[in-house]
């Protein structure tokens, strides 16, 4: 775990409301397996931060698969309720949450209750969500609209800054025109990205539209596209700068603190300069160079780039220091920076910043002092380092939409763990709650893999742990149809457990499986 240092200290202090992002579920009314002698009037979540839900965002199921929720779910703040249907019997019930939490990011999950004696068992919550899940190409088609619209942010920004920064005493007629032409290609992009994350963002939760619209990533997305249509009518990116406010309304930084929201902007503003800057100098220094005498073509050069690379020096440290401010509050250990997907896509951004400074180096030292005169073959050296500069920066831009995708490593690293395994003709469900090493409440789902109805057949259920050459005894208890509980599991070491389970459904036959479980 890491040391909180005097620096972490004052993050913590500055951000007392920096809650996790990504809500997580944190009980349910009525509790997971409880058994009810009447149906409840309705059915309740609580997460950990405030969340958007529409309607159909909460469904409940009996044992026959039939929806009994009556109306659409009413929220408040973190709670999210639904009623139930009057006159409900005996049997199983599952309950499902499909909701879009403050950082813009669909969660779902749900829990099974048992009403009475009798009556069909639960339907599995995987098997209900499966049937409304929008899959991984949604997904990864969300974080490619972003890396997009990112990019275009960055390109509008840096013609602004190029503009703004264009030496005094040459022309700049040529430039601007180039310029106009690269802003509109980013409008066009900005808008038509805005549209597909608002529309991917509705796909992926599974809601309305206008529930979409109605969340911080919603009407954040939906300005940002005004903004654009703004920027392309009227022609000029002084509009821009406000686009750096997108990533943190509609990305983690929207449910973390004010430290947080600020590094978020503040890191996009430099980005946008510095590699909006570069693709500005690839794109249109050429079209506002060629025309002129060769020597003064160095000049002009020489004075763009310099002026340009003082800038980007400064950009670069800010960047670093602001990427660092918000990985120490998106990590709560050092070994998630390895052990988590957001924290390899941080390493990986760190990996390539590494290397765009070395670009930035040898342009600074090597090349810019040579191109006074004429610039020749310096100039094509110059070009070729600051287009492969580019390509490095689009993929750090790329692998950004990917961070924004993935929970927090604070957050993936934390709650229960869900597992699946197939044992004989059952599916069997698994949940391991908090998953961390020393006790946990451990519950065993049990489905027939056929009709997806509980699996009741087993006269016995029987379970043991075990890591390297530890091994132990799981104390399952029948909790309903084809549910066990081991509410006191003992799990002392972290690693990756093995839980081996017997299913004994005569005096002869008995399934066994085992499955991996990681406990952090
Ligand atoms: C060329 C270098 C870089 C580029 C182009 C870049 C780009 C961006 C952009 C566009 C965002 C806003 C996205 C969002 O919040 O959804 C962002 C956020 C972030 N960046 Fe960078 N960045 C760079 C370097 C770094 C470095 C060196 C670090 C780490 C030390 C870093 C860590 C982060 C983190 C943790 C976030 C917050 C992501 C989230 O949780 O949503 N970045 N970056």
């Amino acid at each position: 775990v890491v040391r909180r240092g005097a620096l972490i200290w004052l993050l913590a202090l500055a951000l007392p409301s920096a809650a996790s992002a990504h809500a997580q579920l944190e009980g349910t009314t009525p509790q997971r397996g409880a058994q009810p002698d009447r149906a409840p009037a309705s059915v309740g979540f609580r997460f950990s931060e405030s969340v958007s839900a529409g309607t159909g965002s909460v469904r409940v199921f009996d044992g026959n698969g039939r929806e009994v929720q009556s109306g659409s779910p009413e929220v408040d703040g973190k709670r999210v309720t639904v009623g139930l249907r009057d006159g409900l019997g005996d049997g199983g019930y599952t309950a499902t949450y499909r909701v879009i939490s403050a950082d813009s990011h669909p969660v779902s999950g749900g829990f099974s209750f048992t009403v009475g004696s009798g009556g069909p068992g639960a339907q599995s919550v995987d098997r209900l969500l499966e049937a409304s899940a929008s899959g991984p190409v949604t997904a990864t088609a969300l974080g490619v609209a972003r890396g997009v619209q990112y990019s275009a942010i960055a390109l509008a920004l840096g013609v602004l800054l190029l503009l703004v920064r264009w030496p005094a005493g040459f022309d700049r007629a040529a430039f601007a025109a180039r310029c106009r032409a690269l802003l509109l290609a980013a409008a066009a992009a900005g808008v038509a990205s805005g549209v597909a994350g608002i529309l991917l963002e509705k796909a992926q939760a599974g809601v309305a539209l206008g529930d979409v619209l109605g969340t911080t990533f919603g009407w954040s997305w939906a300005s940002a596209i005004v903004v654009w249509l703004v920027v392309a009518g009227l022609r000029t990116p002084w509009p821009s700068p406000a686009l750096a406010l997108l990533p943190a309304l509609g990305g983690h930084a929207a449910s973390e603190g004010p430290l947080m929201f600020g590094s978020n902007v503040v890191h996009v503003l430099a980005i946008g300069g510095w590699i909006g800057g570069l693709a500005v100098l690839v794109l249109a220094l050429r079209a506002a160079t060629s025309a002129l005498e060769p020597d003064r073509r160095g000049h002009l050069l020489s004075a763009v780039l310099g002026r340009f690379s003082a800038f980007a020096g400064l950009a670069v440290g800010v960047v670093l220091a602001t990427g660092i401010v918000q990985t120490i509050i998106e990590l709560s250990a050092w070994r998630e920076l390895t052990a988590t997907g957001y924290g390899r896509a941080v390493l990986i951004k760190l990996g390539l910043f590494a290397v765009l400074l070395g670009f930035g180096f040898v342009n600074r030292t090597r090349i810019i002092p040579r191109l006074e005169g004429t610039p020749g073959r310096v100039g094509l050296l110059l070009r070729r380092s600051l287009r492969l500069e580019l390509a490095v920066a689009v993929v750090v831009l790329g692998v950004t939409g990917a961070l924004a995708t993935y929970a927090p490593a604070k957050v993936s690293d934390t709650g229960p763990v869900s597992e699946s395994a197939v044992i004989g003709p059952a599916r069997m469900e698994l949940t391991l709650d908090p998953a961390r090493a020393g006790v946990n409440e451990l519950h065993l789902y049990l489905f027939d893999r056929r009709t997806g109805a509980q699996y009741t057949r087993p006269k016995e259920v029987t379970a043991t742990a075990s890591h390297g050459d530890t091994e132990l005894p799981v104390e399952l208890r029948k909790a309903g149809p084809g549910h066990y509980v081991a509410q006191q599991t003992l799990l002392p070491k972290r690693g990756r457990w093995t839980l081996a389970v017997s299913a004994r459904v005569s005096d002869f036959d008995e399934f066994t499986t085992k499955l991996k479980v990681d406990v952090r």
